[in-house]
């Protein structure tokens, strides 16, 4: 698989939405946070997947917004997991380069977990492979109004004129301002929705879903996106024949 991918036509920026935890674990008569602790060895395949083919971002939806409305306890497991998780991979990181970053609003997480994210992204800031940004607490409606709410307050301290807002001021005013928008997002498990993901970022990402359950998702099923991904035409509003070189 890995051998036909093109070297020459890698996205930039993937973005995933890690979907199916649960299902995995109900098909395994588990509890679902059995799911949640298994969807980290994918979580560290498909990161060690893209740093391997030179891929520079990779971002993902790890909590939304919506998630909070889950069971306390499922909620708990995952705050306590995310802690865990941080500390115990921190070293793998560094090893393999990958600097970690957050989108969201990382201020409703726990205490615990935004000491733990603080430091391990004091530990890897300076790692250069592959930037690795997990969206918690995170939801696109949320971050373009707080984006909307920043510019508004600009303009009515007369600091900018609203004539001059144009969509790379916007964007600049987005969590994702130092990342690429995505060419590829990736769903796992079967669901044909975006469920509140980098809702401005994606205008023109090429859509992968696949049916795999997100703890089964390995560098194999990253590898067939890819291919999948190369074998597109981005047109981009322009028609076929604009296209060839
Ligand atoms: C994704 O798996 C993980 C999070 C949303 C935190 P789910 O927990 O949504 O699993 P399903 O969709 O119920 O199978
Ligand atoms: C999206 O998955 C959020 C994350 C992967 C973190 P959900 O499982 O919350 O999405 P819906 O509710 O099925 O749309
Ligand atoms: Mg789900």
């Amino acid at each position: 698989m890995k051998e036909i991918i093109d070297p020459n036509n890698l996205p930039q920026h993937i973005a995933v939405i890690m979907d199916g935890n649960g299902r995995w674990a109900k098909k395994k008569g588990a509890a679902r946070i059995f799911g949640h602790r298994n969807a980290i060895q994918a979580v560290r395949d498909v990161t060690e997947g893209c740093a391997e083919l030179g891929i520079g971002y990779l971002t993902l939806y790890a909590f939304s917004t919506e998630n909070w409305a889950r069971p306390k306890a499922e909620v708990d497991g995952l705050m306590e997991l995310l802690v865990q998780t941080i500390r115990k991979e921190t070293k793998t990181l560094i090893k393999n380069k990958v600097k970690l970053q957050t989108i969201g609003d990382a201020d409703r997480l726990p205490e615990s977990c935004q000491e733990n994210l603080r430091k391990a992204m004091e530990d890897t800031a300076d790692q250069e492979r592959l930037t690795l940004t997990l969206a918690l607490n995170y939801s696109g409606r949320w971050e373009i109004v707080e984006a909307a709410k920043k510019l508004a307050a600009l303009a009515a301290e007369g600091k900018i004129s609203p004539d001059q807002i144009d969509h790379d001021l916007f964007a600049s005013y987005l969590n994702t301002n130092n990342i690429p928008d995505p060419e590829l997002l990736i769903r796992t498990s079967g669901e044909m929705r975006i469920s509140n993901f980098l809702l401005w970022q994606i205008a023109y990402s090429e859509l992968y879903m696949t049916d795999v359950l997100w703890p089964d998702f390995r560098k194999k099923d990253l590898h067939e996106a890819i291919i999948a991904y190369q074998r597109r035409e981005r047109r981009f509003g322009k028609i076929s024949e604009q296209m060839k070189p």
